[in-house]
C-alpha cells in the first residue's frame, strides 16, 4: 500500500485517521479543547505508507504493552513507545472529554460538582488519570477486561498523577456486563503490608479480601462488590466502546449496571458513536504524527448484522509497520438504537450531542473544515445523514425512584 497504492480502489481510499473519541491532537497539545474525532492534517502532508516491499510488518492485537520496537537497529533508531502509548497519543483526547461530561453534568443534574466518575471500558484509563489530575476531590474507577492495559495504566499513566493519584484510583479487570466480579487491581508498591505477606508463590488469602495474586507486579484482589465506592456523578464508555456489546439485551443488560451505580442524587451516564455514510463501507484512513502514521482500517460493512471489523495500524517508519496493534469486532449501533436501550434501561431522558466530521470523500472539504477546527458539538433532536459525524449520547438519572429495585450484578 502507499499512495501509489497496491488496493487502488475508491473504497479503498486514504484520507486523515477517524479518531475513535480522542480528537486533534496529542493528549496534552492545544487541541484537546475539541474533545471528539476528528480528521487531520493535509492531504499533502500524508506520508506514504503502508507494506512496501521490504517493509518489516511486526503483527501485534494480542500483545503486551512493551516497548515496540521493530525494524533493524542498525538502520533505524528505533522507537520505544509501546502500543498503548502510540494508541492515547493517536486517539485519546481526555481534557476535550471532561470538558463535555462537566457541561452535560451542569446541565442535567447540577447543584453539586461531580467528583466520581466511573471509566467503562476503560483501557489504559487515561481519561481518569486525567480526572484525577484536575482536581484533588476527586475519585475514578475503571473497568476493562484487557489486564495489560490496565498494568500499563497504573505504571505509566497514573505514576503521573501526583503522590495520591494510586489511593483516588480503583482499576477493575472484568466484564462490564458483570462489574460486581471485576477484581480490583492494584500496584503493588501501593500497599506495602499485602506486598509483604506474599508468601514464595506470591500467594496468600488477605483478612477481609478475596485471594490475592500478584501479576508482574501488580496485584488484583478483591471484587467490586466488596469494594466500598462512592456512588458515581458520571459514567462514561467512549471510543465507540459500546459497539464491543453486539446483543440488544447486554446493551440493555449494561445499562442497567451503569444506571445503578449512578448517585441517588442524580448522575449522567456518556458515551460516544460515529456514524454516516462512510462508516457503512470500507474504508482505510490515516494521520500523520511527529514520528508514526496512525492508521484506522475499516473492513467492509455487514448491513443485516451491522457488523464492523476496525483495526488500527501503526507505521513507525518507513518500512516499520506495527499491525493490527488492536482490533475490534463492533456492532455499529444507530443512535435510536441507543436512545431505546437506554429508556429501556430506565434512564429518565436522553440527548444527543452532534457534530459534522469533515467528508472522507473530498479532500478540500477536509481541509476547509480543518480550518474550522473550533467547531462544537451541538444538542439535537434530529440530524440529517451526512458521510460522517460523531454524537454524544447523554443518558441522565436525577430521580430517587428510578434506583427502586434495580441492584448491581
Ligand atoms: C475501543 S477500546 C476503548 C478504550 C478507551 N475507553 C478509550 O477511550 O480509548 C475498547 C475497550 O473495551 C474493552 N472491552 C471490550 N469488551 C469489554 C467488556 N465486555 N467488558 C469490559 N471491557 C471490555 C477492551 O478491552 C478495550 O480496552
Amino acid at each position: 500500500m502507499g499512495k501509489s497504492g497496491k488496493k487502488s480502489k475508491a473504497a479503498q481510499r486514504q484520507r486523515r485517521a477517524r479518531l475513535p473519541t480522542g480528537s486533534v491532537g496529542e493528549h496534552g497539545d492545544a487541541a484537546d479543547s475539541l474533545p471528539s474525532s476528528a480528521y487531520d492534517l493535509p492531504e499533502g502532508q500524508e506520508e506514504s505508507r503502508g507494506e512496501a516491499e521490504g517493509e518489516q510488518v511486526e503483527e501485534d492485537g494480542s500483545g503486551n504493552g512493551d516497548a515496540v520496537v521493530v525494524g533493524k537497529a542498525k538502520e533505524m533508531e528505533p522507537l520505544s513507545l509501546s502500543k498503548f502509548d502510540l494508541y492515547q497519543k493517536s486517539v485519546q483526547s481526555p481534557k476535550g472529554d471532561i470538558s463535555y461530561l462537566q457541561k452535560f453534568f451542569l446541565m442535567y443534574v447540577g447543584e453539586r460538582r461531580p467528583l466520581h466518575l466511573q471509566e467503562d471500558f476503560c483501557g489504559t484509563a487515561l481519561l481518569s488519570s486525567e480526572w484525577l489530575r484536575s482536581d484533588t476531590r476527586r475519585t475514578a474507577i475503571g473497568l476493562d477486561l484487557d489486564l495489560e492495559a490496565l498494568k500499563w495504566c497504573l505504571e505509566n499513566n497514573i505514576c503521573k498523577v501526583g503522590y495520591d493519584g494510586y489511593s483516588r484510583i480503583s482499576l477493575f479487570h472484568g466484564n462490564v456486563l458483570h462489574p460486581g466480579r471485576a477484581n480490583l487491581v492494584k500496584h503493588m508498591v501501593q500497599d506495602p503490608l499485602r506486598v509483604s505477606g506474599l508468601n514464595k508463590q506470591n500467594e496468600h488469602v488477605d483478612a477481609g479480601q478475596l485471594t490475592t495474586r500478584a501479576v508482574h507486579g501488580i496485584l488484583t484482589c478483591s471484587t467490586m462488590e466488596d469494594a466500598t465506592l462512592p456512588p458515581r456523578d458520571i459514567i462514561c464508555a467512549f471510543n465507540y466502546s459500546c459497539c464491543c456489546l453486539q446483543k440488544r439485551p447486554d446493551l440493555v443488560n449494561y445499562f442497567k449496571q451503569a444506571l445503578a451505580a449512578l448517585s441517588k442524587k442524580g448522575g449522567i451516564f456518556v458515551m460516544d458513536l460515529y456514524g454516516g455514510t462512510s462508516s457503512e463501507r470500507q474504508l482505510q484512513l490515516q494521520r500523520k504524527f511527529t514520528n508514526f502514521t496512525y492508521v484506522w482500517e475499516q473492513a467492509e460493512f455487514d448491513i443485516i448484522n451491522r457488523r464492523t471489523r476496525i483495526s488500527l495500524h501503526f507505521h513507525l517508519g518507513k518500512k516499520r509497520v506495527l499491525r493490527n496493534a488492536f482490533s475490534y469486532d463492533w456492532r455499529l449501533w444507530s443512535l435510536s438504537e441507543i436512545r431505546d436501550c437506554l429508556e429501556e434501561a430506565g434512564f429518565q431522558s436522553v440527548h444527543f450531542w452532534m457534530r459534522e466530521m469533515p467528508n472522507t470523500e473530498d479532500a478540500s472539504e477536509v481541509e476547509e473544515y480543518n480550518a474550522k477546527s473550533d467547531v462544537k458539538y451541538e444538542e439535537l433532536s434530529s440530524f440529517r445523514q451526512q458521510d460522517a459525524w460523531n454524537a454524544y449520547v447523554v443518558g441522565v438519572t436525577n430521580l430517587l425512584s428510578t434506583r427502586v429495585g434495580q441492584k448491581r450484578d
